[in-house]
């Protein structure tokens, strides 16, 4: 693979390939088996693929959050040399590359930036918005992997393509776990090992809901989910929604399920310092 930091470089090696479809993988580098297995799906699906390293500033709304980060390049190159092949980019830019100015550009998405994620860290989805679409821009790609880890930024690019016209197909892959169940994420090195030994529980209760969701109904389901989680020392349940897909309006009632749609119950929790987040499909049947 060949590692670029300037999109003229990157723009550059793109033409001369004119390969298609082109594959690409956008990430904030801290890399795991997640961000991999969307690569290795890239792989699988494209003659060439795009991974993106940038830790995009505008969409965190919490100043301690960017500069905590964790930043780790010389090992995600060690980990995307085992999953990409020798003609596969990673675009590895620095932020004046990516802003040259500063982006004033606001992005509305409806229902989505009324729930979960869009309430507990304003403007979030905004700063994502800008960086994925100037990355589109500079990429061009026709097909762009995202991981369903992040259920909302997913139905957020969705409309965000929607929107634009852009002709890129976005797909949502699976999420991947450790062996314990615990969402993987670039935050998971940074819990406390305490915290780290009970974060199990986050994917333990959404996953009772799965079954839950037959006996008992959605105000009982959430108190329930959030006892359960809560009594463990450090932490604290910020939502639990059952929400659809594509609009994801959250439900009051099982009602309102209707049969040709898909509904998932998504969480975010604050663990010790740290805030994780994990999501499951929820089916009637
Ligand atoms: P980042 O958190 O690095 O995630 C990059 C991609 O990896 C996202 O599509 C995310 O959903 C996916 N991912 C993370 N953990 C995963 C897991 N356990 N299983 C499967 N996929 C997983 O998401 C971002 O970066 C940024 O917001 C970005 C889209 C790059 C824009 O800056």
């Amino acid at each position: 693979m060949k590692v670029l930091s300037t999109v003229i470089e990157l723009q550059t090696l793109l033409r001369k390939m004119h390969l298609s479809p082109l594959g690409f993988v956008p990430t904030m580098g801290a890399l795991h088996e997640g961000h991999l297995s969307l690569a290795e799906s890239a792989v699988k699906q494209c003659p060439v693929v795009v991974v993106s390293i940038f830790v995009n500033p505008t969409q965190f709304n919490d100043k301690n959050d960017l500069k905590n980060y964790p930043r780790t390049l010389d090992s995600d190159l060690e980990l995307l040399k085992k999953v990409l092949r020798k003609t596969d980019l990673v675009f590895n830019p620095d932020v004046k590359e990516i802003y040259p100015g500063e982006d004033k550009r606001e992005f509305h998405f409806g229902n989505l930036d009324n729930v979960m994620e869009a309430l507990h860290r304003p403007g979030h989805f905004n700063g994502v918005a800008q960086v994925v679409s100037r990355l589109f821009d500079i990429v061009k790609p026709d097909i762009a992997i995202f991981g369903l880890k992040d259920f909302q930024q997913l139905a957020v690019i969705k409309a965000l393509v929607k929107q634009t016209g852009n002709k890129v197909r976005i797909i949502g892959n699976p999420i991947i776990r450790e062996p314990d169940g615990l969402a993987m994420s670039s935050r998971n090195r940074l819990l406390d090992p305490e915290i780290r030994n009970h974060a199990p529980i986050i994917y333990k209760t959404i996953s009772a809901v799965t079954l839950m969701i037959k006996n008992y109904d959605i105000r009982q389901i959430k108190s329930l989910v959030a006892n359960s989680i809560n009594n463990i020392p450090g932490f604290q349940v910020e939502y639990f929604d059952i929400v659809d897909d594509i609009e994801l309006i959250p439900l009051n009632t099982k009602d309102e399920m209707k049969k040709d749609k898909r509904y998932f119950g998504c969480i975010a929790v604050q663990a010790g310092k740290i805030r994780l987040i994990d999501n499951i499909e929820i089916g009637l049947d």
